[in-house]
């Protein structure tokens, strides 16, 4: 299939990309390169290009005959878009508008959509369905959500086929160690613990020791980065014109922001000092995904079940990148 991939330079695009490629697709990239990285991806499939290009985009749709779009151009920072909700609202919302316009013009009418868990805000029950009620509780997931909402419309009005793919918490890099995460600032766990353990950082603070939860730090679904990956692959494959379904991506196994600490330590084998700190403003207490819809349709099943083996290569990553994709190799 002939892919268009917006946003391919970005963490989890870049994994998508390789592996899109890697699977016999015909890749084309459009990245503004804000928070992406050139090294991360084929420089003979890339073009510089913004969302709310419309022309730019519909010209490249038609010129490269593209038969599906996988979107993830996005801001994605959950802290940022309650201070800043306005970068959140034009990027993510009136950008996605603007590309779905061209979609319409050239008529490219399958899309996958980069969702996330932060839709369902704080969810009635864990592990969370798709059937779960989505009451975001920051512009970030009111901006996705809103995006949702627009698709579901979109296929029911103009005959577009979509699939929203509700990820959980990203995290690893990729086995061969050719990509990993690498964001500018960064605010994740996995990577700052990793960071700190190269003694790049002092410390990690933990956000909060008063949840509702067994040792009282929020718990999170820790997914490998490949494994969302090969759901795209197979999502692109599983667009239906006319039919909006979504899909959670998780394993279905939560871990607290102590446990994640203590892997993180053995792994690297390094002393991580932590600092106990207050809640973060727009964190649940836990997010846990039940990803049968996803088993049980698209046949996806994730390699990574536990987040031992998405540190280790996180480690990998890290410790052979200590500056991202700026690094020589080994250095
Ligand atoms: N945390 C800390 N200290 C830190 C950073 C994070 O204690 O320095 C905690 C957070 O409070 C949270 C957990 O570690 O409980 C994971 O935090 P991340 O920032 O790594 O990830 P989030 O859960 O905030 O965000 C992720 C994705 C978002 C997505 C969101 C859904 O990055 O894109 O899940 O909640 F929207």
């Amino acid at each position: 299939m002939r892919i268009l991939v917006t946003g391919g330079a970005g963490y989890i695009g870049s994994h998508t990309v390789a592996l899109l490629r890697a699977s016999g697709h015909e890749v084309s990239v459009v990245d503004n390169f804000s928070t992406g990285h050139r090294e991360a991806v084929p420089a003979d499939c890339s073009f510089q290009c913004d969302l709310a290009e419309r022309v730019a985009i519909q010209q490249l749709l038609r010129t490269r005959s593209i038969e599906a779009v996988v979107h993830f151009a996005a801001s994605c920072y959950v802290g940022e878009s309650v201070t800043d909700p306005a970068k959140y609202y034009n990027n993510n919302l009136v950008g996605t508008l603007s590309l779905l316009d061209a979609l319409r013009a050239a008529g490219v009418p399958r899309i996958v959509f980069s969702s996330t868990c932060a839709t369902y805000g704080i969810p009635s029950r864990v592990p969370i369905t798709e059937e779960e009620s989505q009451q975001p509780v920051n512009p970030y997931g009111f901006t996705k959500l809103a995006i949702e909402r627009a698709l579901k419309d979109y296929c029911r009005a103009y005959g577009f086929g979509a699939v929203a793919l509700r990820y959980f918490n990203a995290a690893g890099a990729a086995a061969d160690g050719s990509l990993g995460e690498d964001h500018d600032p960064e605010t994740h766990l996995v990577p700052l613990l990793l960071q700190t353990a190269l003694s790049q950082r002092p410390h990690v603070q933990i956000f909060g020791t008063d949840y509702p939860t067994p040792d009282g730090t929020c718990i999170r679904d820790y997914i490998h980065v490949e494994d969302l990956a090969d759901a795209h692959l197979r999502a692109v494959q599983h667009v239906r014109a006319g039919e909006f379904q979504e899909f959670n991506l998780g394993t279905g196994r939560g871990y607290s922001v102590r446990e994640v600490v203590e892997l993180a330590r053995r792994i690297s084998g390094r002393p991580i000092a932590v600092v106990e700190a207050s809640r973060r403003a727009g964190d649940p207490p836990s997010l846990v995904a039940a990803a049968e819809k996803a088993r049980r349709e698209l046949g996806w099943q994730p390699r990574h079940t536990t987040l031992d083996t998405i540190i280790e290569t996180a480690w990998r990553w890290h410790r052979d990148h200590p500056h991202g994709y700026k690094s020589k190799v080994g250095c």
